[in-house]
């Protein structure tokens, strides 16, 4: 079954298709307002497991298209595959009213949306993310980004898709580490936002890729929190940061390791343990709340890492939400309840991640 939402951004809003046939749909939409020249942006992988079956798809439409295809994995965040995209599209001739379509993960939706809002100051965009993590988070919202070498996501615009269109059955040929990277960012929005999503998680006996998980569910509710928080702060002045609950240490830890080093969920679950732990000491998070919280991020497999020796300080300080000298933190004071907390010292996120794992 196919089920649609949207995210009312005035005379920006868009739908977030999710279920069976959502592709079809979106060549359906793009015939009825046809682009120009289109450009497939997807990775090696996605590429050639769905690349074919979505030009086909495109082609029955009559959309003329060039395919471009970078290599897997965050590396592509950058600036020699902005470089890269931008002029296979100026050599295609791409103008004004052209089309990217990202075809993929997190990685291809930020680099193909950071493309789609430069090139020619602005084309079309449309997202059709295949990675849990790209259809319950990145693929919705507008950020689009790529990393230097300082940091992450320290490149980027807000740029919002003409369409998200979500084919849930993809998500069959994902790595299991890719699977459980992107119910991190689910079990994010559930504890930051959503308590009801919190118990339907945690009653799910197995939330593994062959377990019980009922993911349409956990797409659309995800998507909902995420359109509802986007259309009250769509620039991240206030509320939106809340999206960044377990990133602040997150985003140093994978930084620090070396992108790739980690999936972005796995850093993303370290650095929740962190601000769980934290939320204990500084907001009142009950003690039971926080076991109960834990217990479900600790059936989220994560690799052991050393973290030693980084300078997780410099990173934490680099931090996109840094003002003022200061990091501010999103911890909650109980399951699906936030608030923002300005940190003097932000090297305190790493001593509660520490915490959090010793048990004390
Ligand atoms: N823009 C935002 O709001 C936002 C939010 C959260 C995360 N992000 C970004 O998202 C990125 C992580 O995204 P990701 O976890 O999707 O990583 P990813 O795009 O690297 O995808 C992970 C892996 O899965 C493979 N893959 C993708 N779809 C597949 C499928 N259906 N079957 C088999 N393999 C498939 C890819 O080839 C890749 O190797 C990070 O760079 C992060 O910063 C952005």
């Amino acid at each position: 079954m196919r089920r649609s939402i949207s995210v009312d951004l005035g005379e920006r809003s868009y739908p977030i298709v999710v279920g069976e046939g959502a592709w079809e749909e979106m060549a359906g939409y793009l015939a009825s307002r046809p682009p120009g020249k289109a450009a497939l942006v997807t990775d090696e992988r996605v590429g050639s497991l769905y690349g074919g079956r979505v030009r086909k798809i495109l082609d029955d439409a009559g959309i003329d298209h060039l395919l471009i295809t970078v290599p897997r994995g965050e590396k592509s965040k950058s600036f020699r595959y902005l470089e890269l995209l931008c002029r296979e599209m100026a050599v295609a001739d791409m103008a004004r009213d052209g089309l990217v379509i990202a075809l993929g993960g997190g990685v291809v939706g930020d680099l193909a949306g950071m493309a789609a809002s430069t090139f020619l100051r602005g084309v079309r965009f449309v997202q059709l993310p295949t990675t849990l993590l790209a259809m319950v988070d990145s693929s919705v919202g507008g950020k689009t980004g790529i990393n230097i070498p300082e940091g992450k996501n320290l490149v980027g615009t807000f740029y919002q898709p003409e369409g998200v269109y979500a084919q849930t059955a993809v998500l069959g040929t994902l790595e299991e580490r890719d699977w459980y990277s992107g119910l991190a960012e689910a079990v994010k929005i559930a504890l930051s936002m959503d308590a009801e999503f919190f118990s339907f998680l945690e009653s799910t006996a197995d939330f593994g890729p062959e377990g019980d998980l009922d993911i349409s569910r956990v797409v659309l509710t995800a998507c909902e929190n995420k359109a509802n928080v986007v259309r009250q702060d769509e620039r991240e002045s206030g509320l939106r940061r809340v999206l960044n609950f377990g990133h602040t240490l997150g985003h140093a830890i994978e930084a620090a390791l070396g992108y790739g080093t980690l999936r972005h969920g796995e850093a993303v679950i370290m650095g929740m343990k962190g601000a769980l732990r934290l939320s204990m000491d500084r907001c009142g998070l009950p003690k039971e709340r926080y076991r109960q919280a834990m217990a479900v991020l600790d059936r989220i497999p994560v690799p052991s890492v050393g973290l030693g020796g980084e300078d997780f300080g410099t990173f934490l300080r680099r931090d996109k939400k840094a003002a003022g000298g200061k990091v501010q933190a999103v911890l909650i004071r109980d399951i699906g309840y936030h608030e923002f907390t300005d940190l003097e010292n932000p090297a305190v996120l790493m001593d509660a991640y520490e915490r959090s794992i010793a048990g004390t």
